[in-house]
């Protein structure tokens, strides 16, 4: 259920009656539902526009307004209406909610939307900086999904660029030299570091690499052959990694750069026949003056290169056409580093001026930040390669298994190891999603592990508390009857938060910053565990030891489910 919703409804109406025309409009998100009361602002921001009195508009208001949701409203400062929610109210909603099989309603809409993210370039293993698309991506198909969205995972795996090219053409060397080839991956990141040594150093070498890009592009036979063996393997190392990590792509997900190839030439045809395409050194260009170089001149867009080649740019526009044409997207979201800003704008403004899109749908670049080390630094081994993401979570894990043995001895082994993934992994996640997204953020193993803070051990732990709360009772929560009282101050305030669950998913998903429901959750078990030390509950009497057992299972509920949103796992003990 949606608390202020339903109050911004009321309060609209009621401005509206009271003289402020168009006040409907103006409600916004200035409005707060705090402990027990919520704050209608919308009355300041509609007086100043209509140019009315604000202390007059709100008195009239008020006069308009009937509240069976209030137990007291009062007209504060300069016009502000303060509205105190009954404790009945809130509870009796409390209630509805225990009842709901969800705690959000479904879109009256459902879109269909594209997830583009993840879409590591294949080759290489993954490394820590793939940990923020493929995090962040996954939340948010999560949370469109329980929304009732029809959600579209799209992982457009780089497996076509140049550096198939040095790949080729290295193998190629090797086999003519009698060498033995290893296809194991952790063999061709070797390989491929090599070959890119040999790109930048040998112009014959790097000529041999840019024609065996052509070669691949136009469908030689052996090139393939080898090609496939490189993809297979990268492939089954990127599903391992999400396996792992508790992430939802799977093999059919992929929608790799060469699935579209056989669309390029449609491309270009469709974009020279527009009138679009221009010659710049040979390569077949699309020139939009909003996009400038700093020297002033318009930067190129380039969609097939002097050589024949298509760029990075052609298979974005293929994908764009097939998201659209084929999967009926009515939105798709690209979650991609920020350094691809100027890349992915000039992909959609190509595809508006070409038609491609209109403006009915909304494609978005959803940006991020770096991941850096605890000096400031960007994240790198000690002689300067990708830290390998694999090998992060490998670490998570035995840290979070060293803690949990620490806390916990008398957990067996098994159920060390279990609670070790849960941990460790639901750590390096919830750092990320924790974070604002459009930043930088600092990785920081401490921190992120702590059972303190706004982190994901401490709000796995304080589940396990409320579990064991029924444990130690010997009660099952679906056993609970009776009313929810709420008559403590600390009741009523962890009453009305988590009747606000479903406001904070939806404020999540305006912008996709996953750290909005993060601070949500943080905050509920802040004052779950105030109200814990506060109200006794398994010595309380009748009827408030049911209510209060009742209050808990539904917080217990609601952390699971958005730890479940974030992709982040619980446990029954730890
Ligand atoms: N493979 C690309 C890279 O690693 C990211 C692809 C993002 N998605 C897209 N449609 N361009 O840089």
């Amino acid at each position: 259920m949606n608390l202020k919703r339903e109050l911004d409804l009321q309060i609209a109406e009621a401005l509206e009656k009271a003289g402020a025309i168009g006040a409907p409009a103006l409600i916004k998100q200035s409005q707060k539902v705090k402990f027990g009361h919520y704050q209608a602002n919308g009355v300041m921001a509609a007086a100043k526009k209509l140019g009315m009195n604000p202390r007059e508009l709100a008195k009239k208001t008020l006069e308009e307004l009937s509240l069976t949701q209030a137990k007291e409203i009062e007209i504060a400062g300069p016009g502000f209406i303060n509205i105190h929610l009954s404790n009945d109210y809130v509870a009796d909603r409390l209630s509805d909610l225990n009842q709901q099989a969800s705690f959000v309603l479904p879109v009256s809409k459902a879109n269909t939307i594209v997830i583009d993210y993840s879409a590591p370039n294949l080759a290489k293993e993954m490394h820590i900086g793939h940990l923020r698309s493929t995090t962040i991506g996954d939340a948010a198909a999560r949370t469109l999904e329980y929304l009732g969205h029809t959600v579209i995972r799209a992982n457009h795996v780089g497996d076509w660029g140049a550096q198939f090219g040095s790949l080729l053409a290295y193998l190629d060397q090797q086999e003519k030299s009698g060498e033995k080839t290893s296809t194991e991956l952790k063999d061709l990141e070797i390989f491929y570091q090599k070959a890119s040594e040999l790109f930048k150093a040998d112009e014959v070498f790097a000529a041999k690499a840019r024609a065996y890009v052509v070669r691949l592009q136009s469908g030689d036979p052996r090139c393939l052959e080898l090609w496939r063996i490189f993809i297979t393997e990268s492939v089954n190392h990127c599903q391992a990694v999400y396996d792992r990590l508790n992430i939802t792509l799977t093999r059919d997900d992929i929608k790799a750069e060469s699935a579209y190839n056989e669309d390029l030439p449609q491309v270009v045809e469709d974009l020279d026949k527009l009138g679009l395409l221009q010659l710049s050194d040979g390569a077949k260009c699309v020139f939009l003056d909003e996009f400038k170089g700093k020297n002033g001149k318009t930067l190129p867009a380039m969609i097939q290169k002097s050589d024949g080649g298509y760029p990075y740019m052609a298979s974005d526009l293929a994908a764009i056409r097939f998201r659209v044409n084929q999967l009926k997207a009515d939105q798709a979201l690209y979650f991609v580093d920020a350094r691809q800003k100027l890349h992915l704008s000039q992909v959609f403004a190509v595809a508006k001026v070409a038609k491609f899109l209109d403006e009915s749908k909304s494609f978005r670049h959803l940006p991020f930040g770096v991941i850096l080390k605890d000096d400031g630094k960007p994240f790198k081994t000690r002689d300067g390669a990708a830290v390998k993401l694999s090998d992060v979570i490998e670490e998570a894990i035995t840290r979070a298994f060293d803690l949990v043995s620490e806390k916990n001895p008398e957990l067996s082994e098994k159920d060390r190891i279990r609670v070790a993934e849960v941990i460790g992994v639901g750590a390096i996640k919830y750092a990320e999603l924790s974070k604002n997204r459009s930043t930088d953020y600092i990785f920081d193993w401490d921190t992120m592990l702590s059972f303190e803070g706004n982190t994901a051990p401490y709000l796995q732990y304080a589940y396990t508390r409320i579990q064991s709360i029924f444990r130690r009772a010997n009660i099952s929560p679906l056993a609970l009857e009776g009313e929810i009282i709420l008559d403590h101050p600390i009741e009523m305030q962890l009453g009305v938060k988590l009747l606000q669950f479903e406001e904070a998913i939806n404020a999540m998903i305006e912008d996709y910053q996953a750290n909005i429901l993060c601070n949500y959750l943080f905050e509920l078990a802040g004052i779950f565990m105030s109200f814990y030390e506060t109200c006794p509950i398994l010595i309380a009497e009748e009827p408030t030891r049911s209510s209060r057992l009742l209050v808990a299972h539904i917080t217990a509920g609601t952390l699971k489910k958005g730890l479940d949103l974030l992709g982040i796992e619980t446990v029954e003990q730890m």
